[in-house]
């Protein structure tokens, strides 16, 4: 009874929140042969390309807000052109040695050790294409990684967003890697990978949208213009934004209108990585360009909330789900499971009394069907509390503990972590942005 999908609700609403899953589960795994030599090949070509047809100037202009990212501190340099090249060829042969050293562990199937390598944990099993490279590639980042960090731009606006709520990933990782303790954070521009500019569109919105009063107060030209503006300003001020046409420099971000910010003018924001947890690909998410990350429910008494998770023998409730009406999905849900079905458990209202968490913890099978955008703190309560984000039909118990398997195996890349820990996700974020880097030759 509680199986028979069949008249009702279509399966493929349940198998959604799997799907929206995966881009981040890939990018935990992406090398395998193929994967190494493609997009590796594609850079290049994307590096002869650019090379031999000049493309359009760039047009950045600086108008509006840019006055507000001129930071007394920050002097303009000028960087003597032979002193990039010679520090950007260093990066360069760091980065080969890396890619050699993947290689090397997808050939020989076996990690080179590293002296620096403290690692306790180490990826394996069929959650990951290839876990031996993988974790070559997580010890290469270690050490060799570097980000720096913009220093333009006053606060709220960057340099802090919030560090509780559903955006808080994006707080916490501006936070995160400002800290002087970050093995992270490049000393110098001229050591560093990748390019962060530190806005929050969370504090944004915050500061400079409130209180919004008419419809046309959403409008997002405030936001564009923002981060235009300080796009404009870094790529006259410093070198590296027109050395790579912005293919190295990204921002990250958790609040919804964040897919819009870099929407203003296409061809600057061409190849700029957006870190986002609103990945919709009908809102411009590219997958080969941008990165996903999860949004994670965090509080001020604690980052991860209490693990309720039962054992699977002790998880009575087929599958669960509570929430708010929000979105036509739910709204089809409600109107064929609410209330209805002892096996599967769906309520409206969240989270008050009745233990949300809990519930999860006592469940098999968590339903994460959209809201009003892609993105749930939902799916990542779910794997928090063992339970497995999606539902199928007819499931044999094998099956179910494998996958019960996978989302324990699975759930450290999810944890957030102050100071931030091997493995936990914000090193996945980076990771991410590390397999872009090097995929890519400046
Ligand atoms: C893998 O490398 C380690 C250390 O470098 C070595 O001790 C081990 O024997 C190697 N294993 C295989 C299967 O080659
Ligand atoms: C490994 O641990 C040692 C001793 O705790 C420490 O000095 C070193 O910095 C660590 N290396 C890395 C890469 O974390
Ligand atoms: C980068 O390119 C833009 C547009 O072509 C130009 O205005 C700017 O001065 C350049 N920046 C530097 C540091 O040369
Ligand atoms: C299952 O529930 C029983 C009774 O509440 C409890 O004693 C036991 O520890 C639970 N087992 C697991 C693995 O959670
Ligand atoms: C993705 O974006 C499109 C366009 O805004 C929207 O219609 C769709 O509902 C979004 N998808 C989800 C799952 O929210």
């Amino acid at each position: 009874m509680a199986l028979a999908f069949n008249n009702s609700i279509s399966i493929s609403y349940f198998l959604l929140p799997a799907l929206l899953l995966l881009p981040f589960l890939i990018f935990l795994l992406p090398y395998n042969e193929t994967y190494l030599t493609t997009p590796i090949l594609n850079s290049f070509k994307l590096a002869e390309a650019t090379a031999t047809t000049p493309s359009p100037p760039h047009q950045l202009p600086l108008h509006g807000f840019a006055s507000m990212y001129e930071s007394s501190k920050v002097k303009a340099t000028t960087v003597p052109k032979k002193k990039i090249r010679s520090s950007l060829e260093k990066i360069e042969e760091g980065l080969a040695k890396a890619r050699a050293a993947i290689a090397e562990a997808i050939r020989s199937r076996n990690c080179t050790s590293s002296e620096n390598n403290n690692d306790t944990f180490i990826p394996r099993g069929s959650v990951y294409l290839n876990p031996l490279a993988f974790h070559q590639s997580h010890i290469e980042m270690v050490k060799r990684f570097k980000v720096w960090t913009y220093k333009e731009g006053e606060r709220p606006l960057a340099h802090e967003g919030p560090l509780n709520g559903v955006y808080s990933i994006e707080g916490h990782f501006i936070s995160e890697i400002e800290s002087d303790k970050s093995p992270f954070k490049a000393q110098v521009p001229g050591e560093a990978c990748v390019f962060f500019l530190p806005l929050s569109v969370t504090s944004i919105g915050q500061y400079i949208y409130l209180p919004i009063r008419t419809m046309a107060d959403y409008s997002r030209d405030r936001l564009r213009r923002v981060v235009t503006d300080y796009t404009g300003v870094i790529a006259n001020k410093y070198p590296y934004w027109n050395r790579s046409k912005g293919a190295d420099h990204f921002m990250v971000s958790c609040h919804d209108w964040a897919p819009d910010a870099s929407l203003a003018n296409p061809e600057i924001f061409k190849n700029f990585i957006r870190i986002l947890c609103n990945a919709n690909i009908s809102e411009g998410f590219k997958l080969k360009r941008d990165i996903p990350i999860p949004e994670i429910f965090t509080t001020l008494e604690g980052l991860n909330p209490t693990n309720y998770g039962q054992g699977p023998k002790n998880r009575t409730i087929l599958a669960f789900f509570e929430g708010r009406a929000h979105g036509f999905i739910r709204e089809m849900l409600f109107k064929h499971w609410k209330n209805k079905d002892s096996e599967v458990v769906v309520r409206e209202n969240f989270p008050e009394g009745l233990g949300y968490r809990k519930s999860m913890g006592r469940s098999k099978y968590c339903l994460c069907p959209s809201g009003y955008e892609v993105a749930s703190p939902r799916v990542v309560d779910a794997i928090y509390q063992g339970c497995v984000p999606s539902i199928l039909k007819g499931i044999s118990n094998e099956k179910y503990l494998m996958m019960y398997r996978r989302v324990k195996q699975v759930e450290r890349h999810f944890v957030l972590n102050r100071p931030a820990k091997p493995f936990d996700v914000t090193y996945m974020l980076l990771h991410s942005l590390w397999l872009r880097r090097l995929n890519f030759k400046a």
